[in-house]
């Protein structure tokens, strides 16, 4: 029998309106990169300030486009048209991909999944930003575990290049090319990873970091030089510890605890330094005091 466009595969399905969910860093960067593409783009946040921050970003970022050549007034007011900010939940009704991009905590996004399995329409695909939590039980809380994958992007979301797109054993091969057709039309390079904690780049990134906090907890040497060699040395754009304070103390935090949690090994016990800055509130550079100082 030959197969009729009501047939097809449900979930193999054009992509024009993105839905995210959540404000912070990741969310928004995420947001400019679907607006800047050219999707209209539903963002949910908690209150209307967190919504208002959003557009306060993306018009900063367009605007120094602007001043550097890159892009003019009529792009900008493009991309900020694109953009649907919504304190409710139900405004996903129809999008085709919600991103979800909010707290590092499993119960929390557990509860969401099940609110998006509800709101979003049937073959929307739910992707999640996590950068630790198992995807798997993300696909559990829902009714279409088929269309749950993993879209992991880096900080800053507008700048970097890659996307891991992690697939788990439910995960439909169609929602797998979807979504990494998806990250070309971006811009973006997907690298596919499978559902084990820390994907690849957090699983080699992290007890890295950790053994930085490490090095200096044992008082030989100044943030600022661990810093400098690493730069220096080995061509990173960033040393250690200004890099965990462009991803938060709190994020890092979590991340490494899941690491432990997952993996077990004594060197990935989240290191003393980094649990006291998280509980002093300097979450890095978000709250202006990290692991440095800025003004
Ligand atoms: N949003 C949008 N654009 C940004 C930006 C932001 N937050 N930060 C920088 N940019 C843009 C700038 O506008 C600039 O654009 P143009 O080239 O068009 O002018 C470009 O990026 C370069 O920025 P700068 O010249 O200001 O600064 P830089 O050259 O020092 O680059 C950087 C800044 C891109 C952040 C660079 O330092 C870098 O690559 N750092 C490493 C970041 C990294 O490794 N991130 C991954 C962290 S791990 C993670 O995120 C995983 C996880 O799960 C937590």
């Amino acid at each position: 029998e030959t197969p009729t466009a009501d047939d097809a595969p449900a979930l193999r399905h054009e992509i024009t309106r993105v839905g995210v969910v959540g404000t912070g860093t990741m969310a928004g960067g995420i947001v400019e990169v679907f607006a800047k593409a050219g999707y209209d783009v539903v963002y949910v946040g908690r209150s209307q300030d967190k919504l208002d921050a959003v557009v306060t970003q993306i018009t900063r970022n367009q605007d120094r486009a602007i001043e550097k050549g890159r892009s003019d007034a009529a792009t900008k007011d493009a991309i900020l048209g694109r953009l649907t900010g919504a304190t409710e939940r139900e405004a996903l009704g129809d999008v085709d991909l919600v991103v979800e991009a909010i707290a590092e905590d499993l119960d929390v996004k557990t509860e969401l999944y099940r609110d998006l399995d509800r709101i979003t329409k049937p073959g929307a695909i739910l992707a999640t930003t996590t950068s630790s939590l198992p995807i798997t039980q993300l696909g559990a809380a829902t009714k279409r575990p088929e269309a749950v994958i993993g879209m992991h992007f880096f900080n800053p979301a507008p700048v970097m290049k890659l996307v891991e797109v992690v697939t788990t054993d439910q995960t439909s091969p169609e929602v797998d090319e979807t979504v990494r057709a998806l990250c070309a039309s971006v811009g973006k390079v997907a690298v596919s990873c499978g559902d084990r904690s820390g994907f690849i780049v957090n699983a080699l990134l992290f007890p890295y970091l950790n053994d930085a906090v490490l090095l200096a907890e044992a008082g030989e040497h100044q943030l600022v030089e661990i810093d400098a060699a690493i730069k220096a040395q080995v061509g990173l754009p960033m040393g250690p510890f200004e890099l965990l304070d462009v991803v938060g103390t709190d994020v890092s935090l979590a991340i490494q605890k899941e690491l432990h949690a997952e993996f077990g090994e004594p060197g990935l016990k989240p290191a003393a330094t980094l649990e006291s800055l998280v509980a002093q509130g300097r979450l890095g550079r978000k709250t202006g005091a990290g692991f440095h100082e800025y003004a």
